[in-house]
């Protein structure tokens, strides 16, 4: 099976899941990314059951809209069961490194207010140790270089993602060369620099549910 075809099933399966476990009416929280796409294209077929969405990112959104499905405020909702989403990388604790489509401070605004963060991806995403996929770092552009620094201090090589400003009009630093043995530590370390606006570990708020693409189907953990 392809890459694209793994995601597609695990894409399916999602809305399988959305399906059988949003309550009727319900909101629900789309990702951003490759995989989340194809879950958009799912989603459709089950649009009339969902109450409405939030989108993680302004192409989220435009998918969404173009498929007919309701996108809401997050201001507007007092809360959301299900959040589907890709990611990076994964860990065996369902922790996650996200932004590789640059959404990640959206995206970690919706997971923090969602019930129920289901994690899709193919297989080749879950990894015994984080950090290979260089980390991406949102930024208030003003303090890049001083940003720059203080990762580097941590042992991460940064690097500005060229030509990239994010839908809250920042930029992004991916920091390359770092082993994440201590998720919730370094996000926490991450958060504490002033100037960065969010990192892309998701671990103190990880994944409660894994739908990983595989040759052999869909596996389906939870946390
Ligand atoms: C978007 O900012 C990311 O967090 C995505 O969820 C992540 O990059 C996964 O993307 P793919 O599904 O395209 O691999």
């Amino acid at each position: 099976m392809t890459q694209d075809e793994l995601k597609q099933a695990v894409a399916r399966a999602a809305k399988d899941y959305v399906a059988a476990n949003l309550p009727a009416g319900g909101i629900l929280g789309v990702g951003t990314g490759s995989t989340a796409n194809f879950f958009i294209d799912e989603l459709a077929a089950i649009k009339d059951r969902i109450g409405g969405t939030i989108a993680s990112s302004e192409a989220t959104k435009k998918r969404l809209e173009g498929h007919g499905i309701r996108v809401l405020d997050l201001n507007d909702i007092t809360g959301m069961s299900i959040y589907v989403d890709g990611a990076d990388e994964i860990d065996a604790g369902f922790a996650m490194v996200k932004g590789g489509g640059g959404a990640l401070t959206r995206e970690k605004i919706v997971a923090a207010v969602a019930q129920t963060f289901v994690c899709i991806c193919d297989g080749s995403k879950l990894v015994k140790t984080m950090g290979k996929f260089p980390l991406p770092v949102e930024v208030i552009p003003m303090a890049r270089a001083y940003v720059a620094r203080e990762l580097e201090k941590l042992g991460g090589q940064p690097k500005l993602r060229e030509g990239f400003t994010t839908d809250n009009g920042n930029v992004i630093l991916d920091v390359h060369g770092l082993s994440i043995t201590d998720p919730v530590g370094l996000e926490t370390k991450l958060n504490q620099i002033v100037g960065v606006v969010t990192n892309g570990l998701f671990a103190a708020r990880g994944a409660d549910v894994l739908l990983l693409g595989t040759a052999e189907g869909v596996k389906t953990s939870t946390r």
